[in-house]
């Protein structure tokens, strides 16, 4: 489940983060700061009720979060006499503690996921991701810029569940709900995240592997869907063509504020093999980094794993074998320890 968390102290962020993650998907922002991208979950505002500008502040967002059911104020216990301001906000619930507010998301997620069970829809966290990939690829068609923060959101939320329910429900429901090209992006930072999981990397490495996985593919945005969608092998003028896409990724996000050397590297360079033989730039084995091994050992799995319109999708075991047998390609190293997250039942 997405908690948003909205502060007005950034110090806090810390705490919040070591008490909710990874259970929940956490994506805090610091009040009148940055864009705040919530489609559903929980709105956690934590903030001074007492001062006019962050009332202020309070409400424009209230405005933009409207389609999101829960919005819990944390309102110290001290300044009781704020609870009557948290609920003309437009608060759901009020807390006086972190522990409270604990306790009173473990309710929440209980009544989404009762409310949820028995219909055939998408648990709401697989619905998030779609729209944040959608809201990503579409701002792109439009000519309009790409929100960091959308891609941290679909990253936070793939963390969280993976951490809670393991590589195989994820997969599962990946396939069942999304196609084609958003697919193909959930499952390879899927993947590349249950691998960073499974290698015991730290959270925030996880997180770096994941961001550059949400991104790895997004110059795909630019190229033909007659190409993309194609139901059928691509020709070498397509396939020219559909080789364009790490670069036109790195010149989509090269400008973006906050985005990282190592990301704008990872989408760049996922298509090159330790032997020179890849593109766009026929890198030799020194000049790839391990985060970009990483993602393309988990890039070229998924690939492997999915359903083709032209052919069906590969059992894992299969798919590991094509891996270890790309003999010079990939780090031999990394390929033996991607075995356990790779066919983990
Ligand atoms: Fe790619
Ligand atoms: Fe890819």
């Amino acid at each position: 489940m997405l908690v948003c968390y909205l502060t007005d102290e950034p110090g806090k962020i810390p705490a919040i983060r070591a008490a909710l993650e990874p259970r929940y998907a956490v994506v805090p922002r610091v009040l009148g700061q940055e864009p705040i991208f919530a489609p559903s979950g929980v709105l956690m505002v934590d903030a001074d009720l007492r001062e006019g500008e962050r009332v202020e502040q309070i409400k424009n967002v209230m405005r933009d979060l409207d389609a999101i059911n829960e919005k819990l104020f944390v309102v110290h216990r001290h300044l009781h006499h704020l609870v009557a301001q948290a609920y003309a906000l437009g608060a759901t619930g009020v807390v006086h503690s972190v522990k409270q507010a604990t306790s009173r998301l473990t309710q929440i997620e209980a009544e989404i996921r009762a409310a949820e069970t028995g219909l055939d829809s998408p648990p709401t966290w697989m619905t998030d991701c779609g729209k944040a990939f959608a809201a990503m690829y579409s701002a792109i068609g439009s000519g309009k810029t790409i929100h960091l923060a959308d891609a941290e959101t679909v990253t936070t939320q793939i963390i969280a569940s993976i951490s809670q329910n393991g590589l195989n429900g994820w997969l599962d429901n990946v396939r069942k709900y999304h196609e084609g090209t958003f697919q193909h992006c959930l499952l390879v930072t899927g993947i590349a995240v249950a691998f960073a999981l499974d290698i015991k990397f730290t959270s925030q490495d996880v997180k770096r592997l994941g961001i550059a996985a949400t991104l790895h593919d997004i110059g795909k945005a630019r190229i033909p869907l007659s190409i993309l969608d194609k139901p059928g092998r691509l020709n070498p003028k397509e396939e020219d063509i559909m080789k364009q896409h790490p670069l036109i990724g790195y010149d989509l996000l090269k400008d973006i504020p906050g985005i990282s050397i190592e990301t704008l590297d990872a989408v760049k360079h996922h298509h090159e093999y330790l032997d020179g033989s890849g593109y766009p730039d026929a890198l030799a084995s020194p000049q790839i980094s391990d985060l970009v091994r990483l993602l393309t050992i988990s890039d070229i799995f998924a690939a492997l794993i999915e359903a083709r319109p032209y052919r069906a999708a590969m059992p894992r075991e299969e798919a590991y074998k094509i891996l270890s047998d790309m003999n010079g390609k990939l780090e031999t190293s990394l390929v033996k320890a991607f075995r356990r997250a790779a066919l983990a039942a």
